[in-house]
């Protein structure tokens, strides 16, 4: 079937696949986006859907997302279900002509996800994943400062993304949170890592690593390392950008001093001057910038409708979704390579 044109004086129909966790705070957004004419939600667990009718008694709800696909009523869908189900159920959507907004990650390969952009280019549909933190105002404030030259070359980030929980049998917390962490950095940088390595530890399940220590490096020079646990006793969402002009710390679990930035640095001293010391250190100002407030998934659903409208360009299309599903899949296979060395060692 083919894509359907939707006139700007009509509303853009979607329906929602998956009740559980996150796709809650989908339909809150959903429903706040003026664009959206939200017809449908399916979700296969019948409390989850009792809940659901008793919270929003006007929209209609199925038990399966292909059915939901499949209704005549529905030009576009989101995809809130399992990460091993997006591929199955995306795949569904573009080939009826509907576009697709899928959580991250899109899909669990690359072969995967490269079908699915070369299916929404051939139905000339929208194909987006949910890259939430594209749309944090923090992370928005980082990049322009980049683009700027605020900050200068980055010469490192370093990410602490660490919390107890939630464990997730389905997938391990590379491919949890990681995800964020990459398409922040892709999206600052626009550029892809040329090597990286990875080391990992698993507490409950061999196959599940639940701590997990990720190290890029990318073209124009950039160390990123990645810090992800699902078995820390605090919380910590801290990332910090070594620019060679300036250094800026981003906490977001801090409202009121989420960005920091420091005029300091380190530069070699002229060789005559080596005798005095060798390096020159800069210790200057630190301002704090005032972070506009905002949740992140309201930007997503703006976009999503922007996108559908051709009004906007897609910044976390299915190809820049692949992007980041390759530095995952090589890591995971570093991971696995680890793994199997690690158990020939003790034997
Ligand atoms: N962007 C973010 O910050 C963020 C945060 C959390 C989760 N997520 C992503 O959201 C997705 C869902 O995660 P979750 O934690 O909500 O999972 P979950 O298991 O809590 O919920 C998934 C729901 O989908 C339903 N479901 C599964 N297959 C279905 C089908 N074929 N048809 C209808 N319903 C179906 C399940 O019954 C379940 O209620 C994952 O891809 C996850 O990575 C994104």
């Amino acid at each position: 079937m083919d894509k359907k044109d939707i006139s700007p004086m009509d509303k853009i129909r979607i329906a929602l696949i998956g009740y559980g966790y996150w796709g809650p705070n989908l339909l809150r957004n959903a429903l706040g986006q003026p664009r959206f004419d939200v017809r449908c939600v399916a979700e296969r667990d019948a409390a989850r859907r009792d809940k659901l009718a008793a919270a929003y008694p006007d929209i209609a709800l199925e038990s399966d997302g292909l059915t939901a696909i499949a209704r005549d009523d529905v030009d576009a869908v989101i995809i809130a279900s399992p990460a091993d189900t997006h591929f199955m159920l995306a795949k569904a959507a573009l080939e009826q002509g509907k576009h697709v907004l899928a959580e991250k990650p899109m899909t669990t390969t690359v072969a995967d996800g490269e079908a699915l952009a070369e299916l929404a280019e051939a139905r000339g549909c929208v194909l987006m994943t949910d890259h939430t933190f594209l749309f944090t105002p923090s992370v928005r404030m980082i990049k322009s400062l980049y683009d700027d030259g605020k900050l200068g070359r980055l010469s490192y980030v370093d990410s602490t993304r660490i919390n107890l929980g939630l464990f997730n049998m389905e997938a391990n917390v590379l491919w949890d949170l990681a995800v964020h962490d990459l398409a922040i950095l892709d999206f600052i940088l626009n550029e892809e890592p040329v090597h990286m390595t990875v080391s990992s530890h698993a507490h409950l399940t061999e196959e599940s690593p639940d701590l997990v220590h990720l190290t890029t490096y990318y073209p124009s020079g950039t160390m990123a390392h990645f810090n992800l646990s699902w078995l820390s006793p605090v919380k910590l969402r801290r990332m910090v950008f070594g620019g060679d002009e300036q250094m800026l710390i981003w906490d977001d679990l801090n409202n009121d001093e989420k960005i920091k930035i420091y005029n300091s640095g380190i530069k070699l001293r002229e060789e005559s001057q080596r005798h005095v010391a060798t390096a020159e250190y800069r210790i200057g100002d630190i301002s704090v910038p005032r972070v506009p407030t905002g949740e992140a998934l309201a930007g997503v659903a703006a976009h999503f409708a922007a996108v559908i409208d051709g009004r906007e360009e897609s910044i976390m299309d299915g190809r820049r979704a692949v992007r980041i599903i390759r530095i995952l899949e090589r890591a995971q296979a570093l991971l696995d390579e680890n793994r199997r060395q690690i158990a020939a060692a003790k034997q």
